[in-house]
């Protein structure tokens, strides 16, 4: 998420302000040099490479690169010519290839759904449509899991978050130093209506192109405003998660700021709550017993002006209320009448995504990043084993086993430290009674814990393929030349990195890593900026912050990135997907693919089984950073978006949409 925005800001001042809102008082482990040392080999190769084009550094150590493979190493190489980089109104993609557009704002999902009419929304209406600002992507193929089927099945999607100067007529920016002057109640009954997830059923025609089906019977529209989600785990029906609506502490109206997310092992949809803290009005005063845990999350913030109708977003009404957002929610796609369910065992935070993997053993690993400058990397590992003849039968394995949190040795070597409650600094000296207090405060406890403080974790992947795991840093402006930590190495970082991952003897339970920088992103002909890509790559070829990231059927990585109101700044470019090479002397190479138009970002890129069809979910068109696209040159509204995409009909706003990219052959991408 790039953000909603405070009026009388620019964008890219919105942009940090939101990005900065909770407080860490621990951003621990500091050490003192400027470049940490891990990087000194490097910063001398690079002096080496210095005429090149592209004053990037040779292969990043690699862990890898002369290393056996335990795992098997990805298809090597990618093959496709580069569109040319740069920002304009629409999207670009790689010669060779078609991009159609699937699923848009407003669409209607059902029978009884009206067409989409910008100047008639309702929340009746929005309920039965699309929903807004698109973002994790996933599939589920039809009839059933495992079928691998291509042609047809469901797609698993997020709505993060809504802008309302480019969703409603004569509205402009809201927001808490603007003001909600022009937010009705109607208006917000639409925000939360638009909010939340979408399951869809899309099918392949003969032509290769796909849709979707309106009237499927797996159809689904989940919002923040009515459906009612189970909690489950540690923290289920404990006092702080009780309000006056729910005296049981079980059942909760809705998920909100579903960003990235996952499909499971056996075929549900994890999404991931991020930023619940803006949707509440106020914070309990000092000496409440939840103010210290609001303060941490930034609870309070006022995005939105939802509090002004609905007393539960009003942390001092409900100070509880808060506490049952934050979660990864699981869902099955596959039963449009069954209860999502908040995961509690996997710990509150601003969860980006929740990736998961199969462990040799059998236990299931979730990986989560905590996307906020100076938040933590974790894992979940579960206690029971996967069953693989019935999906059903891992209906709570969820539910019990342990969360970890990483801390990062400059050495190149890691750990990951258990959040248990009574163990360590988790006990009742530190204010942690149970599990439960553990999992809704996990950043306190992975404070306590010492874990490593980085550059804005957002997408955490494993690779089934070769076993590894990346995590996308997104960037960090505000870390301090004396907060400097190894993966965590530029001072003032507007660019990010990517960041490998290797657990000890590929155990994705095992309790320590290795890690090594992968790239780290920004513009590589500037020398301060400090990138490092393989030399190979081309000037169209680097990035700067790095967020959602996929892997493909052949184990090769993909990487999206999300600028935010900074673009202008981080790169001069347009988001884009990225092909990355992991392996061997292409390692660290990397090429751009697809672009966004102006003011979006990069989510939901999602490969279908066989590699052949590839979403991609273009988030907030036209809102991000207009003031400094020179054509534009100001402030999109509804009534003047600097980009009428997809649609460039007179009267249409922008409309998030998921797109769906297939080599126009038909053949396997990138390849
Ligand atoms: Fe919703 Fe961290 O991006
Ligand atoms: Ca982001
Ligand atoms: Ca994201």
């Amino acid at each position: 998420m790039t953000e909603r925005n405070y009026d009388g800001l620019t964008r890219a001042q919105a942009y940090e302000l939101s990005q900065d809102v909770g407080v860490n008082p621990s951003t621990e482990p500091t050490i003192g040099d400027v470049i940490n040392q891990r990087f000194g080999r490097r910063e001398m190769l690079k002096g080496a490479l210095g005429a090149a084009a592209i004053t990037a550094v040779a292969a990043p150590l690699a862990l890898a690169a002369g290393e056996a493979e335990a795992a098997g190493a990805p298809r090597a190489g990618f093959r496709f010519a580069e569109p040319e980089h740069g920002v304009d109104q629409t999207h670009h993609v790689a010669p060779g290839y078609t991009v159609d557009v699937v699923l848009r704002w407003g669409d209607p999902l059902f029978a009884d759904a009206p067409e989409f009419d910008p100047t008639r929304q309702s929340a009746a209406a929005q309920r039965r449509q699309f929903g807004y600002n698109c973002d994790y992507v996933g599939y589920a193929p039809l009839p059933e899991w495992g079928s691998r089927n291509a042609d047809r099945g469901l797609l698993c999607i997020n709505h993060e978050y809504t802008s309302e100067e480019v969703m409603f007529a004569g509205v402009g920016r809201q927001g808490e130093r603007a003001g909600f002057g022009k937010m009705t109640k109607d208006l917000v009954d639409i925000e939360m209506a638009a909010h939340g997830c979408s399951v869809v059923e899309i099918q392949r025609g003969r032509d290769g192109k796909y849709t979707y089906v309106r009237n499927s019977r797996y159809n689904r529209r989940l919002t923040t405003g009515d459906t009612v989600m189970a909690i489950s785990g540690p923290a289920a029906g404990h006092p702080r998660m009780r309000t006056t609506a729910d005296p049981t502490g079980t059942r909760v109206i809705g998920t909100v700021n579903n960003c990235a997310g996952g499909m499971t092992p056996w075929g549900t949809y994890l999404t991931a709550e991020e930023n619940f803290h803006g949707y509440s009005s106020n914070r309990v005063p000092e000496g409440h017993p939840e103010f210290r845990n609001q303060r941490r999350y930034g609870v309070g913030e006022r995005w939105y002006n939802w509090a002004d109708y609905y007393d539960r977003w009003d942390a001092t009404k409900e100070p509880m209320e808060s506490n049952r957002f934050g979660w990864i929610v699981e869902i099955d796609p596959y039963d449009p009448t069954s209860m999502p369910v908040k995961r509690t065992a996997l710990g509150r935070k601003k969860n980006e995504g929740a990736e998961s993997i199969v462990n040799r053993d059998g236990r299931v690993v979730v990986y989560m990043g905590d996307d906020e400058r100076f938040e933590y990397v974790y894992k979940f590992v579960s206690r029971n084993r996967i069953n693989r003849t019935d999906r059903r039968a891992n209906r709570s394995l969820l539910d019990d086993g342990t969360l970890f949190v990483a801390k990062y040795n400059d050495d190149g070597t890691g750990v990951w430290m258990p959040l248990v409650f009574g163990t360590g600094p988790l006990t009742a000296a530190n204010g942690f009674n149970s599990q439960a207090d553990v999992m809704i405060e996990a950043r306190r406890a992975a404070d306590l814990l010492g874990a490593t403080p980085m550059d804005r974790p957002e997408d955490v992947e494993p690779n089934a393929t070769t076993g590894r795991v990346y995590v996308a840093l997104t960037n960090n402006d505000r870390r301090r030349p004396d907060q400097l930590n190894g993966p965590n190495s530029r001072p003032a970082n507007e660019w990010g990195q990517v960041l490998e991952m290797i657990n000890t003897n590929d155990d994705h339970a095992a309790t320590t890593f290795r890690w090594e920088i992968l790239i780290r992103c920004g513009n590589p002909t500037i020398a301060a900026v400090g990138a490092m890509y393989n030399p190979a790559t081309s000037a169209n070829g680097w990035m700067a912050c790095p967020d959602n990231m996929a892997i493909d059927g052949q184990g090769r990585l993909w990487v999206g990135t999300d600028q935010g109101g900074s673009w202008s700044r981080a790169s001069g470019r347009a988001d884009g997907v990225y092909a990355v090479e992991t392996h061997g002397t292409g390692r660290g190479t990397s090429k751009l693919f697809f672009r966004t138009p102006i003011g979006a970002e990069i989510c939901g890129m999602h490969f279908l089984p066989g590699d052949r069809a590839m979403t991609i979910a273009v988030q907030h068109p036209g809102v991000d950073g207009t003031g400094d696209f020179r054509p534009f040159a100001r402030e999109s509204t509804f009534e003047d978006p600097a980009t009428r995409w997809p649609d460039f009909q007179p009267n249409m706003p922008p409309r998030p949409s998921v797109v769906m990219v297939r080599k126009t052959d038909g053949g396997v991408i990138g390849s």
